[in-house]
């Protein structure tokens, strides 16, 4: 029997991108993923977009009754930045902050508290154009939001989270080149970039701090990280210190953004390997940018083991016929663990886990229902690890499955489905998968039956 706190966050997780069309609705502007996608810059599987995606834009009154059905303790979305300042900054348009304030007060009627992200990387094309994360002036734009926002949703959301992954939508989006804005750039304009969504973060955190008193406020970077050969203490270390380093290339990496938020410093390998070329920080910019925060949270799918080929590379590859999900990430249950425990002890705050989830394709069978046993073992495995961190002493505040539903996975287009609720796109019909029902008995029992 494993024992989870009684107020622990068992919540599921979605982004306006990938779940609510309406693209263009109501006033909403354009984001990146709009504008790159529908002129053909970005290319995504099948030529697939997110203009409709699963409509909740239009539907979530009766997914936020399934969401109660399935007892959800909170529910992680995230702000379309695009829909309350269609340009970016300036006109405010009314409809898109009553739609995020009506879904507060359902979420909450309902007993479901909301977890917000203020950007999940839909970055307003108005703002692209005048050179996005480039622009010095960004951090500004984000403070600008950040302001808007937390005004109209205070007294309704106390947990609070500025960035999704910055690891993920610079090293994809502006280093790799296959995410929105589908750029290159090199390491001297990432420098600049990385400084101004840092400053960004700061200039929210304070925002919130002062329209949203008692508010918990975070972060949400991704956390995969080393899996230690066995448990060992050299292993264990080992790991740990791969997972602290670079690895998987700077960008990528967990420290490149946790150290100056959380400890107000570069990386010590980071100074070493760019020494004049980092980004320049005055005292005043770095209080500003490590601002105390109430917990650490991390994103997180698989752990990367020892034996890739080349580690120097960053490769979902384990060994040959690792156990994989559809999106060809590694099934490594004890990375909950291990990354609760390396975060924490970097960086001593509860930890709330924002992401995780298992990718597969799924259908609806004859019987009308979508049976996922394989989903039901995964989290099964990866709860159970959490439940092992608990144990060991690491406060662990929350859990949010990604996803709720099945939807638009970015580059992937609609090619793999992570959802606890199945989405036939065409009708729109959901089906509480069997996963879903399962999860609803593990948060009604509080874990007790893992
Ligand atoms: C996380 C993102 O990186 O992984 C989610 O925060 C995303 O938005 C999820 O959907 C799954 O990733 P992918 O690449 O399989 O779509």
């Amino acid at each position: 029997m494993t024992t989870f706190p009684k107020d622990f966050l068992w919540s599921a997780s979605t982004a306006a991108t990938q779940i609510e069309g309406g693209w263009n609705a109501d006033g909403k502007g354009e984001s990146i993923w709009d504008t790159l996608v529908h002129d053909g810059t970005g290319k995504i599987a099948h030529g697939e977009n997110s203009d409709t995606s699963i409509d909740f834009y239009h539907r979530w009154r009766e997914d936020v009754a399934l969401m109660k059905q399935m007892g959800l303790k909170a529910y992680r979305f995230s702000i379309s930045w695009s829909r309350v300042l269609p340009e970016g900054i300036g006109k405010v348009n009314e409809a898109g902050i009553r739609f995020y304030q009506d879904l507060c007060d359902e979420l909450l009627k309902n007993g479901i508290q909301p977890l917000v992200t203020l950007y999940h990387w839909d970055l307003p094309t108005a703002l692209y154009r005048q050179g996005g994360w480039k622009n010095p002036a960004s951090p500004d734009w984000f403070a600008e939001y950040a302001d808007v926002v937390s005004r109209a949703l205070a007294g309704r959301v106390r947990y609070w989270l500025t960035f999704n992954e910055p690891q993920m939508f610079c090293g994809l989006g502006l280093v790799a080149g296959v995410h929105a804005p589908f750029e290159h750039n090199d390491d001297v304009a990432m420098m600049d970039i990385t400084k101004h969504i840092l400053l960004a973060h700061g200039r929210a955190v304070q925002v919130l701090r002062k329209n949203c008193p008692g508010a918990k406020v975070g972060m949400a970077p991704t956390g995969d990280c080393c899996l230690p050969k066995d448990d060992s203490p050299e292993e264990v270390e080992k790991a740990r210190q791969k997972s602290l380093s670079e690895y998987p290339g700077y960008i990528m990496s967990n420290t490149w953004w946790a150290d100056p938020v959380f400890l107000g410093q570069y990386p010590a390998w980071a100074k070493e390997k760019f020494g004049d070329l980092l980004y320049p920080m005055t005292a005043e910019e770095w209080t500003l940018v490590s601002q105390p925060l109430d917990f650490y949270a991390y994103n997180c799918y698989q752990g990367t083991v020892d034996i890739v080929p080349d580690p120097s590379k960053y490769d979902a590859y384990a060994y040959q016929g690792s156990p994989q999900t559809a999106a060809a990430w590694n099934i490594t249950p004890k990375v909950l663990y291990y990354a609760s425990k390396f975060w924490f002890e970097r960086y001593h705050l509860p930890i709330l886990i924002t992401e995780n989830g298992y990718s597969g394709l799924d259908c609806v069978m004859l019987d009308g229902k979508v049976h996922d046993p394989q989903r039901i073992d995964f989290l099964h495995r990866y709860l159970r690890e959490v439940a092992h961190a608990i144990a060991d002493g690491i406060p662990v505040i929350g859990y949010s499955v990604w996803s709720l539903f099945d939807n638009f996975e970015w580059a992937a287009g609609y090619s793999c489905r992570y959802g606890l609720i199945y989405v036939d796109y065409p009708t729109q019909q959901r089906i509480v998968k069997d996963s879903g029902w399962w999860y609803r008995d593990v948060i009604a029992s509080d874990g007790g039956c893992l």
